[in-house]
């Protein structure tokens, strides 16, 4: 399966205040940034970096640089909460924009816009709080693929295992990076335990 968890004793102690219901809007989007800071480390250890001339105040060195463009992709709303955490870690990188929602009803994905940038060859990171039924993130990779997009990973805060088996069998050369796998979704299709709904925590829309 392609799935890391990322397990760290201060994501694990982060996220559980973010899990506790007490845990108020402007402590949750702290959080969550920090948590995605702390998750870029994992989701770029393997890229591949390249030779980068320089000179120190004493001399010439030759450094090292990440290679190739990077693009962010929230999928709006709630993966704006991981956005700024991601950017603090790649200031150089490009932000694209989908903006899903599940339909209360049937729980399906509903697109309502797509913005990216022109940097086809980018490596991609996804971003989003919840990986619940696995719509919402697997519609979203698949619009970056029909848009020529094709090296992307996915991170997320919380993942139900439905949502994971859904993204290896859809989108199998995606890797996801998420700081918890819970146990299952309710009839509503929320994660549980989950932290609830991600978006209206983070904007305060409760
Ligand atoms: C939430 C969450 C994911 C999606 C996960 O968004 O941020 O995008 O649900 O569920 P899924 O895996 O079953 O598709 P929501 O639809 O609540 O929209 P919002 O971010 O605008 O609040
Ligand atoms: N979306 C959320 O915000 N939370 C869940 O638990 C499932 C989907």
């Amino acid at each position: 399966m392609n799935v890391h968890v990322v397990d760290h004793p201060l994501i694990a102690h982060k996220l559980t205040m973010m899990r506790d219901k007490t845990c108020n809007s402007k402590n949750f989007r702290e959080l969550l940034g920090e948590i995605a800071s702390l998750m870029t480390y994992d989701v770029t250890k393997n890229w591949e970096t390249e030779p980068f001339e320089i000179e120190t105040p004493l001399e010439k060195m030759t450094g090292t640089r990440l290679k190739g463009e990077v693009t962010i992709i929230p999928i709006l709303r709630a993966g704006l909460g991981l956005l700024n955490g991601v950017l603090a870690m790649i200031p150089h990188a490009h932000v694209g924009h989908i903006g899903l929602y599940r339909d209360p009803e049937t729980h399906k994905p509903v697109e309502y816009y797509c913005g990216l940038p022109k940097q086809m060859d980018a490596k991609c990171i996804v971003v989003d709080p919840m990986l619940a039924t696995g719509g919402s993130a697997a519609a979203a990779i698949t619009m970056l693929k029909e848009k020529g997009l094709h090296n992307i990973c996915l991170m997320v805060l919380v993942a139900a295992p439905e949502g994971i088996k859904v993204i290896n069998e859809a989108h199998p050369d995606v890797e996801i990076y998420t700081a918890a796998v819970d146990r299952e979704l309710n009839e509503r299709a929320y994660i549980l335990p989950g932290l609830g709904d991600a978006g209206d925590r983070v904007f305060g829309t409760l």
